[in-house]
């Protein structure tokens, strides 16, 4: 096949798997408890039976509200039965079940119209559903229904960033005067959020009940009804503040096309809202349920610098529910300013019945909320005191304690990242005033000694393997980039590293993520891929219950062992740094440590099983989707560290991921992909990552795009500490021999990079 022919044929399955078709499916019930079972591998596709997926979907029937939450809620929810409803909103029949483009997948579902009817309740507005345009409510107010719902939907995906505009960020004039219209008229309303991401809800905010559904990949529409009549309590809490737009106003470099200046610094989300005095609409991690919680008898211990917290929570209102216990702290503003607050851990009750209590153990290390010193390179903690909350979100928690330090504490010494490079600003600044009473509660005080020096050796040399020892430097060049030697693949959306370099047997078959398996087979139409799309990331993040995504991992890798995909492209953790972003519904969250410990959980789910990884993405600051293959995301190292970083850093840590994808985008002027001090004084150095390192996704020749920097390419990609330029095309290994020819890249540089593919083949293919 021509290079031309290719890479059209690579442009057309693009296309093609941005659309999506149907699939029938059985429901059944599920246990909660169990791990979910391959029915067995390397199935032909044509053998796939319609339903083989609805222990799945069952499973995220049964656990979806814990990614839903209400805003507002007044005491006419849940109802008994079900019964009429005055159903409205353009998200009653054109349902949305996650954003589009790479975090997309084919798969079925019901719009909220057919589940609620499939559920029992009747439809009175069945004709204005019908219409294209549906007139002002207030020129038609006769219809009579027990409840009135409207579902407001909002879209975004790849390619295209959301716009501050009536339709987007803002609410529509109808959509306003349609939703108040219900509100007032109807004692039983709920207006339904089946969105992306934040919307200005401002103009509605005192709507009586406000339903945050998200959207919920295959049981989008299933899980209202389920709610509505209380069989389901939501228990979810916001991963990112939803404020009014002017709220947003100190993030205002965003969507330029070469640099993007991150002049907010670390103050990102809650951790600049706190900090400046703007109390949102609906804070971070806050949320409301069917059911009140009480939580008391906090008590901290603490061993060395790890500090243990029990609470205890009881169920002070009428129906089960769970809860989440956040536990924040307000740093010493000595030496250096700080945001108010970050997040130091949470955890989610198990259910509760009414009236029972039950006790909750958390923990953590200051250490890991250190300030970062660019000077010095080292993260240090101030002197002074560090003020524990506790509560169940960040503007509704309480003092239980303190830590306090006589001295600056250094915590660990590492090196600069692309040292001597300047922003050409000065980060956000503010002073945070802290006017905390901390007199009469627990004080923990630590000392240097109760911390352990970290340093770090910078030693790390790309191990090369014998077994390539042999080959030949156009098989090893062949190796380091991606499937452009085969692409005639049945499924579409599977990648695949090198297949034919003859002494090497096995291959990696990759997908995306992270809306569960993203497959189609559009080669061959009679036979089809049956995945199940799971929640958006963002929605995900909103349960704060990492066992949970455990369980979600575990399901997603049981049907990758069904289509027999080595390697899946997911999760995606890029901190929600503006609400604009068009991929944000693919990210957890605006705080790193909700990012990094959600994704760790989906990882150690998808690698319980065997042959399975996971791939965390995009490293790092992919913050916006216009001009993304060579936009300049430009920070100061102690924003990259303490927030574009971290949550990658947890990830890592706990989970050891079997790849990383780097970003499109640069950093600070290199490309994150061509970056060795990020790649290997960072990932390798610093963080100990063990597994492959690849580019996101690429060909030379595509995506030419004017503007001050170039787009990533294979010589910087093999140069930079990456291993693999996915998926790359005949015109990147010509450039890669011709390098090599020219000297500019050596044997050696092909033997690193490829012995990491080479193992990484071999650790997913036992
Ligand atoms: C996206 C990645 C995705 C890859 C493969 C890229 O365009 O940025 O997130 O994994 O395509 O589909």
């Amino acid at each position: 096949m021509k290079n031309r022919d290719r890479l059209l044929l690579k442009t057309g399955i693009i296309i093609v798997l941005l659309l999506s078709y149907n699939i029938d499916y059985v429901t059944e019930k599920v246990s909660y408890e169990k791990k979910f079972v391959s029915p067995s591998t390397k199935i032909e596709l044509h053998e796939i039976k319609d339903g083989y997926n609805k222990n799945h979907l069952n499973f995220l029937k049964e656990t979806a509200a814990e990614c839903t939450l209400f805003l507002n809620k007044n005491e006419e929810f849940p109802i008994n039965n079900p019964c009429s409803v005055l159903l409205l909103g353009y998200g009653a029949r054109k349902t949305i079940k996650g954003g589009t483009g790479s975090g997309d997948i084919a798969s079925k579902f019901s719009t909220f119209e057919e589940a609620l009817e499939n559920d029992g309740f009747k439809i009175t507005t069945k004709n204005w559903l019908d219409k294209k345009k549906y007139p002002l409510l207030k020129e038609h107010n006769t219809v009579k229904a027990d409840i009135a719902i409207y579902v407001l939907s909002r879209n975004s995906g790849q390619g295209r960033d959301r716009e501050i505009s009536k339709g987007d960020v803002l609410l529509t004039d109808e959509e306003i005067n349609d939703i108040l219209f219900l509100n007032k008229n109807y004692k039983k309303f709920i207006l339904v959020l089946n969105t992306c991401g934040v919307v200005d809800l401002s103009p509605v905010s005192k709507v009586a009940n406000i339903l945050l559904i998200s959207q919920l990949g295959s049981v989008v529409g299933d899980i209202l009804g389920d709610i509505i009549l209380g069989k389901s309590n939501p228990s979810g809490k916001l991963a990112t503040t939803w404020t009014k737009i002017e709220d947003y106003k100190f993030i205002h470099e965003f969507g330029d096309n070469d640099d993007t200046n991150y002049k907010e610094g670390v103050y990102v989300g809650y951790r600049l809202f706190n900090s400046v005095g703007v109390k949102p609409l609906y804070p971070f991690g806050f949320g409301k349920s069917f059911t009140l919680f009480d939580i008391s008898k906090v008590s901290l211990t603490n061993e060395k610098d790890e500090i243990n917290i029990k609470v205890k929570v009881k169920n002070i209102g009428k129906f089960p529910g769970k809860e989440v216990i956040q536990i924040y702290v307000s740093p010493s503003q000595n030496n250096e300013n700080k945001p108010y607050q970050s997040l130091v851990s949470f955890k989610k009750t198990p259910n509760i019945n009414p009236s029972d209590e039950i006790e909750l153990d958390l923990a953590f290390k200051l250490k890991n909320f250190a300030r970062y010193d660019t000077k010095t390179a080292s993260y240090i903690l101030d002197k002074g005191n560090y003020i524990i909350r506790v509560g169940n979100s960040s503007e509704d928690t309480k003092i239980y304690g303190y830590i306090e330090l006589d001295e600056d504490i250094t915590t660990e010494i590492l090196k600069n990242i692309n040292s001597g490079y300047s922003t050409g600003f000065k980060d956000f600044n503010p002073k945070i005033i802290l006017k905390d009473e901390i007199k009469n509660v627990q004080k923990i005080k630590l000392t240097k000694n109760d911390f352990e020096l970290k340093k770090v050796d910078y030693n790390y040399e790309a191990h090369i393997n014998k077994d390539l020892l042999k080959i030949k430097d156009s098989d090893l060049a062949y190796l380091c980039i991606g499937d452009f030697s085969d692409i005639n693949e049945k499924l579409s959306g599977v990648s695949l590293t090198a297949k034919n370099v003859k002494e090497i047997k096995n291959y990696i078959r990759m997908a995306d993520g992270p809306a569960g398996l993203r497959l189609t087979n559009f080669l061959d139409k009679s036979s089809k891929a049956y995945t199940t799309a799971i929640p958006i990331a963002t929605a995900l993040a909103q349960t704060f219950n990492t066992d949970l995504l455990e369980k979600i991992g575990d399901l997603i890798a049981s049907e990758m062992d069904i289509y027999n995909i080595q390697l899946w492209l997911a999760p995606a953790l890029n901190i929600h740094r503006n609400i604009l972003c068009g991929r944000n519904f693919e990210y957890f969250s605006e705080d790193p440590l909700i990012s990094g410990k959600m994704a760790a959980a989906l990882i150690r789910g998808v690698q319980s099983h065997k042959n399975r990884g996971a791939t965390i993405k995009h490293l790092t600051a992919n913050n916006q989707e216009t001009k993304k293959f060579n936009n300049n995301s430009n920070m100061s190292e102690r924003t990259l560290r303490e927030i574009y970083l971290k949550g990658f850093q947890i990830a890592i840590e706990d989970s050891q991921p079997s790849a990383i994808m780097t970003s499109y985008n640069l950093l600070n002027g290199i490309h994150t992909s061509e970056n060795k001090d990020l790649l290997i004084n960072v990932v390798r150095n610093e963080w100990n990552f063990k597994g492959l390192i690849m580019s996101d996704w690429s060909i030379s020749g595509l995506n030419e795009h004017g503007g001050k920097y170039r787009k990533q390419n294979i010589f910087g990609i093999i140069k930079g500490g990456n291993n693999i330029m996915m998926p790359g095309s005949d015109i990147d290994y010509s450039i890669l021999i011709d390098k090599l020819n020219e000297k500019l890249i050596t044997r050696e540089d092909l033997l690193q990079c490829s012995s990491k593919v080479y193992e990484t083949i071999n650790a997913l293919n036992k």
